[in-house]
């Protein structure tokens, strides 16, 4: 659908708020914790990334939060360097895979960096029992705090150094479930400490966007449709795959759902993701090509 830039609002040398609004009609309802896609054309390629939608279900608009990253796949680039209200984007109609738990009875929510704007859509869900914490760094304090509306509940901390986040999960009772979004680095050592502490799989929940940060260039070779394709630099597998034309799956393209999931047949990933365990990992047999890249010059995958 294409969707046109009504406002854009800067909150901080990195940090930008997007409201997008219907060239025509109305949007899809858009559920907490639901996301969408945009599709922005480069010179030569169309970057796709994903954005928590933080407004309430039902609005006029979806609003989205972009940081600005260095290094990133692009689309954040051009969002913070060249959008300008008036811009038609395409937009691919929302998913979610980050609703709130419904058997939960108390949620906790931890969050990092720019991994705060899925839960700014939670505050939209009508008496939900919530403690959240926020972890990230001071110059951003200023501009989460603006996303934030009076009656939120946040403890906002400098560094995930500042969380006793073994602490946190000790003290909960049997029915709360555990919600992450963030970076890679904070998702690895929330899910390790929650994992050490007992915690359930089924009562942790993840979202992570944007994790393709670009690495080493590789070559895949698809051994089904007999491509041959070269991974550059600064782009995913997933981008180099659709670059060619071709149209694997993926949802969250954050390493967090697992829709992406190809058989590797020869070579060694580099994982990335949140998907697979730790002994999937070691096996070497499976990669999400939204985050993960290779520790070989070469892949071959079952694709
Ligand atoms: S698209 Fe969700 S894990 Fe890759």
């Amino acid at each position: 659908m294409k969707l046109i830039l009504a406002k854009i609002k800067v909150l901080s040398p990195s940090i930008r708020h997007f409201t997008l609004a219907p060239v025509s009609g109305t949007l899809p309802v858009a559920g907490a914790g639901a996301h969408v896609v945009l599709e922005i054309a480069g010179p030569g390629r169309v970057w796709k990334n994903a954005y928590s939608i933080i407004s309430a279900p039902g609005a006029a608009t979806y609003e989205i939060v972009v940081r600005r990253v260095e290094m990133s796949r692009g689309g954040s680039a051009w969002l913070h360097d060249h959008a300008q209200i008036g811009k038609v984007i395409e937009v691919q109609p929302p998913q979610n895979l980050f609703t709130p738990p419904r058997t939960a009875r108390k949620h906790l929510l931890l969050s990092a960096g720019i991994g705060i704007t899925p839960f700014l859509s939670y505050l939209h869900v009508p008496g939900l029992n919530y403690e959240w914490h926020h972890c990230g760094k001071a110059e951003d304090a200023a501009a989460f705090k603006a996303l934030l509306p009076d009656a939120a509940h946040v403890t906002l901390h400098t560094g995930r150094n500042a969380l006793n986040l073994a602490a946190l999960l000790a003290a909960q009772k049997l029915d709360t479930h555990l919600s992450l979004c963030g970076p890679e680095a904070f998702m690895d050592f929330a899910l390790a400490t929650a994992e050490h502490a007992g915690w359930p799989a089924q009562k942790i929940h993840k979202e992570s966007f944007g994790g393709a940060t670009g690495g080493e260039p590789f070559t895949v070779h698809l051994r089904r449709s007999g491509h041959t394709i070269n991974v550059g630099a600064d782009q995913s597998l997933l981008d180099a795959l659709e670059a060619a034309g071709l149209a694997p799956p993926c949802l969250c393209r954050g390493g967090a759902c697992g829709e992406c999931k190809l058989p590797v047949l020869a070579g060694v990933p580099a994982h990335h993701d949140h998907y697979l365990s730790a002994t999937e990992r070691a096996a070497n047999d499976a990669i999400m090509i939204c985050v993960s890249r290779a520790q070989t010059q070469e892949l071959v995958l079952d694709f």
